[in-house]
């Protein structure tokens, strides 16, 4: 017989259990914590439009979708985007309609700085951004900003862009001129979006502007000038403007969960992982700092066989590396899918050497039978968005968190029921993590309506309303997802069963 102790911990163990699987098929409607903010998010480049109005100059994206038009899918450009510079008002409104308690959206720097530096600010470039902010606080919608969201001007791009070291007075200079402006009502601040992005592709592929294609070598060199810029705005903002605006800010990085093949693949996936974020995160949310361990040893070791007289991984001094050490006050996490990764015989010599893919040594690719988003890269995956919000909180100290993006691309169509079925199942994860011991405190929908998606142009939608780029007006007509959103801001609630009746219109609520 078992005496009761031991019987009330099998029935724990049994309780436990269900649970867990109770979440798996939950459908029951599960509460989000109080106090997390429930919001949208959308970038300058690909929203704004009014590319040369107002004395706005020319950034790394009008320059290359301009000077080649049709790398673009359908040589589709941002010249017009969404028109947002114009129509801003209607995107409060659609904030106001969605209940939103945040929106995140970036500057465009040679909107405000045509010259690139502080010479000269452009006023109209502020008076929209002004406009923009005191449109949404009038209705209580917090703004967050990026700070840059990869449209560089191009006179700096000209000059090296992120691989020239004068980047961080660059950067510095202008995020200053960003504080002044917007500070006294920007509570949330981002510096740079995912910084992967920018380097390894803008810098070491041809997949975002200004396509330089020197992998291994201009990536990493953008990445270390880029965390130096980074480190420095925080620590401006944390000592010349928190203390009078009492502001938050950190830095966004795109994290994909690396899952191994199978077991005896486990340190490749962690080797790519490393590579992929942990350049960013280590330097900044690990207690020692400075650029993973293994990726230091790896490239340095290539590097000499390749006949390099140093690694191509630039160090940091020892100084920096204290200065980039805890420079963000979150940890905020764009997160959309996950990859497989294996390492055997044939990855040797497979990718193009000298590469960062070289260096790393593995080879990744996502399961056939995975279900797929319009963007071929993006896959529905949410035990991964579980497993990485997992590592996050036991690699680095359980950080706080925020999501600054998640979501899904489709192409045109109202009744979108696989983004809706895509968001249900990854906020279900994030609330599992959150039970777990999480410390999530933002969560952010990419995007508040369709736009520019970079290299596919208007081709991939990712909005929560549709965009017309046919009508001059840029109509934005609500999807069902954003019925569903505002559902779940509205209850605060995530309900499988909600069904929105899409022929009425989505209105705004008293509060709103
Ligand atoms: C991340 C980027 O920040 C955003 O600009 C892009 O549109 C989305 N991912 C979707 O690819």
């Amino acid at each position: 017989m078992l005496g009761s102790p031991q019987l009330l911990f099998y029935v724990a163990c049994f309780v436990l259990a269900e649970s867990k699987v109770a979440n798996v098929n939950r459908h029951e409607a599960r509460k989000f914590p109080d106090g997390m903010l429930l919001g949208a998010a959308t970038a300058s480049y690909q929203v704004e439009g009014a590319w040369d109005e107002d004395g706005k100059s020319e950034n790394i994206w009008d320059t290359l979708t301009h000077r080649e038009p049709c790398v673009i899918a359908e040589c589709h450009n941002g010249d017009v985007a969404d028109n947002s510079y114009h129509l801003y008002k209607r995107d409060v409104e659609m904030m106001r309609e969605l209940g939103l308690d945040f929106y995140r959206f970036s500057l465009s720097w040679s909107r405000i700085l045509p010259t690139s530096f502080p010479d000269k600010i452009n006023e109209k470039g502020v008076e929209y951004y002004n406009n923009l902010i005191d449109e949404m606080l009038k209705y209580n919608i917090q703004p967050m900003i990026t700070l840059y969201h990869w449209d560089l001007p191009q006179k700096l791009q000209d000059m090296g862009g992120w691989t020239n070291p004068h980047i961080v007075d660059w950067f510095t200079d202008y995020s200053r001129i960003a504080f002044e402006l917007f500070g006294d009502r920007v509570k949330y601040w981002f510096t740079i979006n995912e910084p992967k992005e920018v380097c390894y592709q803008g810098y070491g592929s041809a997949s975002m502007a200004p396509l330089f294609t020197m992998s291994g070598y201009a990536d990493y060199i953008c990445t270390k000038n880029l965390l130096v810029a980074h480190a420095k705005v925080y620590h401006m903002y944390n000592n010349e403007f928190r203390p009078a605006q009492g502001g938050t800010i950190g830095i966004v990085l795109s994290m994909s969960f690396y899952e191994p093949e199978s077991e005896e693949h486990a340190e490749a996936a962690e080797d790519l992982t490393q590579f992929e974020w942990g350049i960013y995160a280590n330097p900044i949310f690990s207690k020692t700092g400075d650029f993973p361990q293994v990726m230091k040893e790896k490239v340095a070791a290539k590097s000499k066989a390749q006949g390099f007289p140093r690694s191509r991984l630039p160090e940091f001094t020892p100084e920096e590396i204290e200065l980039v050490k805890g420079s963000s006050d979150f940890l905020a996490i764009n997160h959309y899918t996950t990859t497989l990764v294996y390492r055997n015989e044939s990855v040797f010599g497979y990718h193009a050497s000298p590469s960062y893919y070289d260096d790393i040594d593995v080879i990744s690719y996502k399961d056939s039978s995975w279900e797929g988003a319009a963007s071929s890269w993006l896959k529905v995956i949410p035990w991964g968005f579980y497993k990485l919000l997992t590592k996050i909180r036991e690699d680095y100290d359980n950080p706080t968190i925020f999501i600054t993006e998640n979501g899904f691309s489709t192409r045109q169509g109202l009744v979108d029921d696989d983004r809706v079925s895509y968001y249900r199942q990854y906020l279900d994860v994030m609330l599992d993590a959150i039970e777990d011991g999480s410390d999530i405190r933002v969560y952010t929908a990419w995007s508040l309506m369709d736009n520019f998606e970079w290299l596919q142009g208007y081709t991939e939608r990712f909005g929560l309303y549709e965009v017309d780029y046919e009508s001059p007006d840029r109509t934005r007509t609500p999807r069902k997802a954003a019925y569903v959103y505002k559902e779940i801001i509205r209850s605060r609630k995530l309900d499988f069963h909600y069904e929105p009746d899409m022929s009425l219109p989505l209105t705004i609520d008293e509060e709103h």
